[in-house]
């Protein structure tokens, strides 16, 4: 490639401050050094996770930054030491790594990589290095991945490569939601064949998360959210029965305790929210009730009576699904091919990378599933 080993200056939709458009800018990408992949990114979509940091948790530290974790792309070239990819190889960003070295990568039990978090900084939920300048200034890299970017860099070890007949436009979407809702219910929650489960939200990651619910085999899966839109969508992912909240006056919980005669099998918040994720829990069935926490949030403290836990139940937590990143991603993007898995069905908007401004706008007024932008051509 022409451009291996200069810098490249790109298009990039930078977030200068919380609270504020986003501004696409020219930006300097560095070449990648060791370890590093620099890719191109070809298309990304809007997560409910890049709102959050913009709109919702507006850490000023982790600003200024270039959004974006959820997309795909090809390589442009790569930095000493790295065999795995090559120039032109197709590959999905990871915000969440497997660098297969450390003591959690190396047991089976849980999809957490300790290298993870010293990459990135939790509460900034941003990379401590990157390779990006905007006028003079150093851009910090959003989950280590920064997709809203012509062009950016990431260490290998939070890169996968996946099938290169891969539609791009579409397998971008298992970078976060899609892998996070669906492997919430298939190896977090573990749902079991004729059960029943409720699913809090229905954004990409619980339609997702419905969409693996009925996977597994269970019979009845109540799909609840604010906006009565969502339901249509829940239906044609597998979702039985639909419930608003705001068409009840008692809390949440009762309802759904009411319709299943004392608790679903398995609950799963996909919002974001604690009082929901408490509805969610006492929403399950004293004595065997599995509740998953999917939807984000390090503002506010979860607090239920301890005999809610008492009773039997488990509350359960799942980044990414519980998938080991590098190893699940091209299963998920092999499953899509072999029409095991839908994902054409979340992408509601078509846009590029110049529309991230609306985009962000679809999707905090909920008035999207999955905007997917096309970022440069392939
Ligand atoms: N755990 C993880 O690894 C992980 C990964 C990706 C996203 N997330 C989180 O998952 C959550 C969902 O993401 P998304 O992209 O699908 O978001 P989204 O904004 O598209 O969807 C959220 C849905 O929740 C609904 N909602 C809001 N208030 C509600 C209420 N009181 N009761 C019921 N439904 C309500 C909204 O109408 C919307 O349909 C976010 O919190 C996001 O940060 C977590
Ligand atoms: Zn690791
Ligand atoms: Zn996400």
């Amino acid at each position: 490639m022409a451009t291996a080993g200069k810098v490249i200056k790109c298009k990039a939709a930078v977030a200068w401050e919380p609270n504020k458009p986003v501004v696409i800018e020219e930006i300097e990408v560095a070449p990648p050094q060791a370890n590093e992949v620099r890719i191109k990114i070809v298309a990304t979509s809007v997560c409910h996770s890049d709102l959050y940091h913009l709109l919702e948790s507006m850490h000023k530290d982790g600003f200024p930054t270039v959004l974006g974790h959820e997309a795909a792309g090809i390589v442009e070239s790569v930095g000493p030491g790295v065999t795995e990819f090559q120039p032109g190889d197709k590959v999905i960003p990871l915000f969440l790594s497997q660098c297969k070295e450390c003591h959690l990568c190396k047991n089976p039990k849980t999809n957490q990589c300790a290298t993870a978090w010293t990459r990135i900084r939790q509460e900034i939920m941003a990379a401590v290095e990157s390779r990006f300048t905007c006028k003079g200034k150093r851009i910090l890299q959003f989950m280590g991945t920064s997709t809203f970017s012509e062009y950016t860099v990431i260490h290998q070890m939070a890169v996968t490569k996946i099938d290169p007949e891969a539609p791009l436009d579409k397998v971008c979407l298992l970078g976060c939601g899609i892998c996070t809702g669906y492997g919430a219910a298939v190896n977090t929650a573990k749902v079991q064949p004729d059960s029943t489960c409720a699913v809090f939200g229905l954004g990409a990651v619980g339609l997702a998360a419905v969409m693996g619910c009925k996977t597994a085999g269970a019979k009845r899966i109540i799909a609840v959210d604010i906006n009565p839109d969502k339901f249509e969508k829940a239906k044609v992912f597998g979702a039985t029965d639909f419930v608003n909240p705001k068409d009840h006056s008692k809390p949440i919980n009762e309802v759904l305790f009411e319709m299943t005669n004392g608790g679903v099998d398995f609950s799963l918040e996909c919002v974001g929210k604690v009082d929901i994720m408490c509805s969610a829990l006492k929403s399950s069935a004293p004595g065997w009730g599995v509740s998953v926490i999917v939807g984000w949030t390090d503002m506010y403290d979860v607090a239920v009576r301890p005999v809610e836990l008492i009773s039997g139940r488990t509350w359960k937590g799942s980044l990414f699904g519980g998938f080991k990143s590098k190893d699940g991603v091209p299963e998920m993007v092999k499953a899509y091919m072999d029409k095991k898995v839908k994902l054409d069905e979340f992408i509601t908007h078509n846009m590029t990378l110049d529309q991230i401004n609306d985009a962000i706008e679809l999707m905090k007024q909920s008035k999207c599933i999955r905007a997917v932008m096309s970022v440069s051509p392939q």
